[in-house]
């Protein structure tokens, strides 16, 4: 695997490398990439992180051409709010897809989610390759994406060709991805831009949908998998913030003495651990920003470490949504907290 560095990248000397698949940094978190024009190299993104294959893939483009040359229709009026002023950033639109795009980057749907991204060296590629580029989080599917070439190091090892290194993701959750349902914006996955920085666009309310429709079905399919997950059970806190370090402390007094307890907090959280326990206790940002940032390498550094992982919550408002949308969907557990 050659690592190379995004600063100054001579992007010529990496086309060569998109026969097959190429790790690209975004600003939310590490991408598997692939041209949506080579069918080997998508089938590999599948292959490598075991993704189920009903589970579409992201496409990634320099420049709203580059989006209308694989979308059927004009783009609607809400959805240019939305690009105006988020793009390059972290929200995915769905589109009806052309032909073009193969059924299994779309996962067997008639839509294609597409965005473009804020990383410039990402830019630059998508650039000198003219096509657009499939990537799903470079992780094997249901561990916690990677937010460092690190982090990608531990699913992948040696099994990719190239790496493009630009250090920590910005961001740290992955895009929201945004559906135009009956006329309204909907969320059906809650990620680095907020449903009230959404609604502040587009000047009506915005559904938040991330789970299933109102027939049950799953909107998004990614949604309906385990994800996120470290290998040590993780136990989620939800619920009145002052009283989630007290109830963390009584989870651990209540546990075997052997167990090693990872605890991610947050804030000014103050977690008085019981004398004698074997503990580690990391914080993962002041505020819910620096959490996004923090959360997948957290969990990813206390598993290590860990034989179970507890972690504070933080409440729903604006980033709060990505931030428990990932913790909920990583838990084996969520403990209620009056
Ligand atoms: O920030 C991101 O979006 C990152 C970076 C690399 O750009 N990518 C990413 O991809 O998170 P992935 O594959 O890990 O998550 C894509 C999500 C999945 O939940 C998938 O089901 C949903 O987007 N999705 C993709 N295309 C869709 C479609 N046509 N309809 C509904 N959901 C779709
Ligand atoms: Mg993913």
């Amino acid at each position: 695997m050659k690592v190379v560095s995004a600063k100054d990248l001579d992007v010529d000397s990496v086309v060569e490398y998109f026969d097959d698949v190429v790790v690209v940094p975004t600003e939310t978190v590490y991408g598997l990439a692939a041209s949506i024009y080579n069918p080997h190299a998508v089938g590999r993104i599948f292959e490598l992180k075991n993704r189920p294959r009903d589970n579409p893939l992201i496409v990634h483009v320099s420049s709203v051409k580059m989006a209308e040359d694989i979308v059927e229709g004009p783009i609607p009026e809400e959805y240019r709010r939305i690009m105006d002023r988020f793009w390059p950033g972290p929200v995915s639109l769905l589109f009806k897809a052309k032909d073009c795009v193969s059924r299994v980057v779309r996962g067997g749907l008639d839509t294609v989610a597409i965005r473009i991204p804020k990383s410039p060296c990402l830019l630059r590629i998508i650039e000198r390759l003219g096509t657009p580029l499939a990537a799903p989080s470079a992780n094997i599917s249901g561990r916690p994406s990677p937010t460092t070439v690190q982090h990608v190091m531990e699913d992948f090892s040696n099994r990719i060709g190239l790496v493009v290194d630009d250090g920590p993701c910005s961001i740290g959750v992955e895009s929201t991805v945004v559906s135009l349902m009956e006329g309204r914006i909907t969320v059906l996955r809650p990620g680095g831009v907020s449903a009230e920085e959404l609604e502040e666009a587009v000047e009506s309310r915005v559904d938040v949908r991330s789970k299933t429709g109102e027939d049950g079905k799953v909107l998004s399919p990614g949604q309906k998998y385990r994800h996120y997950s470290p290998t040590a059970p993780l136990v989620l806190f939800r619920g009145e913030t002052s009283n989630i370090g007290d109830a963390i402390c009584s989870y651990v007094e209540r546990g075997p003495p052997a167990l090693r307890v990872g605890i991610a907090t947050h804030s000014d959280l103050d977690i008085g651990i019981p004398p004698g326990r074997a503990s580690t206790t990391v914080s993962m940002g002041r505020d819910k920003k620096e959490i996004c940032r923090n959360l997948f390498g957290c969990l990813r550094s206390l598993d290590k470490v860990s034989d179970v992982i507890l972690v504070a919550g933080v409440d729903y408002e604006g980033e709060g949504h990505a931030i428990m949308d990932r913790l909920e969907r990583a838990a084996s557990e969520v403990i209620m907290v009056q």
